[in-house]
């Protein structure tokens, strides 16, 4: 039997930092209240000249030197993003793989928003477990700063830039496996996160520039509720699926959208600070980079460890939302 290791991580932090007094100059908002209702003090901004797949790479990039393979030996390129380099193609994957230098390799991007990372976890696994493929390299890569109606006051200061990778592998040892990958979507929450424009509902148009329809779009009270209840359901049901209390896991690592969501569905599921990955701080919410970036925080602090069992919860647009339990599995 062949499974699935989760073999390293990396990312790419944009050095370039906004703050909440940045936000203070262009809309009617607060520091304070930025602070209060969402926790975020920054978060990162790439460079004008830089898309998503020049992030990716340099995230990519860290996590291939971490594994110790070959950049040959990688045989599938997956990369979540809902703000690729183009909007129909190349996907960003395909650019990514050439900036990298790998040989000819399957590549292709997944949206599914801020659950992107976790539905990459999901293909990575289920490629390799079929024996299909033996080391994929696997995306989040986010440019949010592209999408963004600054003007927006309910929405623009809440998202970031930056990107995470992973390599997944092909292992016979069982104890070193993913255990299970938990993934699903809702269409009929398509309302509540959108960019309602650019696409083939509403093609590009002087209209769909002058009304930026193809900026974000977020109902964020109702996102809100909806992402705590998401986000706990979700958990419970993997913890009851494996017979597992919040005591079995060493690191839960949430989407990183909201303090306050962190916080209510930390407590719910009777997670502590210790265990619970916290980034939004100072990243805000960078989409299907949130989980890796937040993973590779508390990889380079030193807390994640070979053999912790990790487990990711993303919530997203869609609705999105998924979680993926794992043993670290980093090279020797
Ligand atoms: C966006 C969010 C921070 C707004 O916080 P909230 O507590 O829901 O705030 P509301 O939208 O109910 O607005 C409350 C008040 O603050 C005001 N407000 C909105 N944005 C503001 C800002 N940036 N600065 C100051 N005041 C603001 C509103 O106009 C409203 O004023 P009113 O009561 O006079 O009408 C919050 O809803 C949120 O984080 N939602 C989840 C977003 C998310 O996770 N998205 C991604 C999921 S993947």
């Amino acid at each position: 039997m062949t499974y699935a290791a989760f073999k390293s991580i990396g990312a790419y932090i944009p050095p370039k930092i906004m703050t909440n007094a940045d936000f203070e100059k262009i809309i009617d908002t607060s520091d304070e209240w930025i602070t209060k209702r969402t926790g975020i003090k920054e978060r990162r901004i790439s460079e004008e000249n830089e898309a998503s797949s020049d992030l990716g790479a340099k995230a990519a990039q860290v996590a291939i030197e971490r594994a110790g393979i070959n950049k040959e030996d990688i045989d599938l390129v997956i990369c979540a993003t809902v703000t690729p380099d183009y909007l129909c193609m190349p996907s960003t994957a395909c650019l990514i793989a050439s900036k990298l230098g790998l040989p000819p390799v399957m590549a292709y991007d997944i949206s599914a928003a801020c659950t992107g990372f976790v539905y990459a976890t999901a293909v990575a696994k289920a490629f390799i477990e079929s024996g299909m493929k033996k080391n994929v390299l696997i995306i989040g890569a986010e440019t949010y700063s592209s999408i963004l109606d600054y003007t927006d006051r309910g929405t623009c200061f809440i998202f970031g830039d930056g990107a995470g990778a992973a390599i997944i592998s092909v292992t016979n040892n069982k104890d070193e496996a993913i255990i299970d990958v938990n993934c699903s979507s809702d269409g009929n929450y398509e309302d509540l996160i959108k960019t309602p424009g650019g696409g083939s509902k509403h093609p590009c148009s002087q209209e769909v520039l002058d009304s930026k329809m193809a900026c974000i779009k977020m109902k964020g009270n109702e996102t809100f509720k909806l992402a705590v209840r998401t986000l706990t359901s979700d958990v419970e049901t993997m913890m009851k699926k494996h017979n597992l209390t919040s005591k079995d896991i060493n690191h839960f690592i949430p989407h990183q959208a909201n303090r306050r969501i962190i916080t209510a569905v930390g407590k719910a599921l009777e997670m502590t600070e210790e265990q619970t990955v916290v980034t939004v701080d100072k990243y805000g919410n960078t989409s299907a980079a949130s989980i890796p970036m937040a993973m590779n925080y508390a990889y380079e602090q030193g807390r994640i460890k070979a053999g912790d069992t990790v487990l990711f919860d993303a919530f997203g647009g869609g609705l999105t939302w998924g979680s993926a339990l794992f043993r670290f599995a980093p090279k020797k």
